[in-house]
């Protein structure tokens, strides 16, 4: 199995340095217009292997996308992140230039792969991406709810003070501090709802405090997040590579799911083999049907800003 990285940047080597330590695919090759950067990158991460026992081959090109040829997976990182004060909407007339042109000439050399989109603002790099090079669903879907649900499940379980790995959580809609909707009525510590151990005010302060998780960290960074970012792409590569069906929160067209259409956006998919195999339509109260309203609205705005290019 062949991973391509393209941005060697931060997120980028952290995916490939995951990929690799978990022995997720047996050849990742990480890519950035940089010169030096990914092969540099990737040589640092392969004397690692010894030490932590994997045999997954690491190489890093300079542009050459004749390296990336055959990949079973594509993620695409490349781009520039945030800085502390800026939204990722900000980000929107640079990334969409770069991710443009990362897909079409990926598919030159990989035209049966799947796209994972980190870029952002990722919604709309995603929509983006699948408008440009005319896929289907099932191969173009952005990452970004599983970060966030990593960031909501972390914030329960330091809520709570019991270990993270026991909180079940998601949070659909968009990739954005005001667009993301952390699922606290649907959230359980090993099957018992939150709700029932939280007070209303804790449970408040942990969907806020998820809610400006990536800001939080671009304040203290000055720069945007790279490790759970990086891993949280590197998870997606494998459900899709272990074809492991997992349910997961993912950016994917909608056709009609959830009343919403012609729009890429964070609801819960079970991801495999073939990518994104279904999208899994789960009963939202009316406030959160209204708030995945409000959210697709936001993320419908900013794909107007496609509209030149697209
Ligand atoms: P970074 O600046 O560390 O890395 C980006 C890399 O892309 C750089 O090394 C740069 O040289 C490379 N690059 C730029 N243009 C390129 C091109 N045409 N071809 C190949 N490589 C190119 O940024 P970082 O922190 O790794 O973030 C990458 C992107 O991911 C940003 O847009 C950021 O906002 C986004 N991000 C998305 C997350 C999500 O959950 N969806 C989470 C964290 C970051
Ligand atoms: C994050 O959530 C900025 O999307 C990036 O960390």
């Amino acid at each position: 199995m062949k991973v391509s990285i393209i941005g060697a940047g931060s997120v980028g080597a952290s995916c490939a340095e995951y990929v690799a330590i978990k022995s997720i695919a047996n050849h990742v090759v990480l890519l950035d217009i940089k010169k030096g950067l990914a092969e540099g990158k990737t040589l640092d991460i392969y004397q690692s292997a010894t030490l932590l026992s994997y045999d997954t081959k690491v190489v890093g090109v300079t542009n050459d996308y004749q390296a990336t040829e055959n990949s079973d997976v594509v993620v695409i990182t490349s781009g520039i992140p945030r800085k502390p004060g800026m939204s990722r909407e900000e980000l929107i007339g640079i990334n969409a230039g770069i991710v443009d042109s990362v897909a079409q000439q990926i598919l030159k050399f990989s035209p049966k792969t799947i796209f994972i989109v980190v870029s952002n603002p990722m919604d709309t790099m995603t929509f983006l991406t699948l408008k440009k090079t005319g896929l289907p669903k099932d191969r173009v879907i952005g990452m970004g709810g599983i970060l966030d649900s990593a960031r909501f499940k972390t914030y329960l379980s330091l809520a709570l003070g019991v270990p993270s790995s026991e909180i079940q959580g998601m949070v659909i809609g968009g990739h954005g501090d005001t667009t993301m909707i952390p699922l606290a009525r649907l959230a359980t510590y090993n099957g018992i709802p939150v709700s029932t151990l939280l007070s209303v005010e804790k449970l408040n302060q942990v969907v806020s405090n998820t809610m400006v998780g990536g800001a939080t960290l671009t304040t203290l960074l000055g720069t945007s997040a790279w490790y759970a970012p990086g891993a949280s792409a590197a998870y997606l590569v494998d459900s899709i590579l272990g074809d492991f069906k997992r349910l997961l929160p993912c950016s994917v067209l909608l056709d009609g799911e959830y009343g919403l259409d012609n729009l890429c956006i964070g609801v819960p998919c079970i991801i495999g083999g073939k990518g994104l195999e279904s999208i899994i339509e789960i009963d939202l109260d009316s406030n959160e049907q209204e708030k995945l309203i409000q959210s697709a609205h936001k993320v419908q705005q900013m794909n107007q800003s496609l509209d030149s290019i697209l």
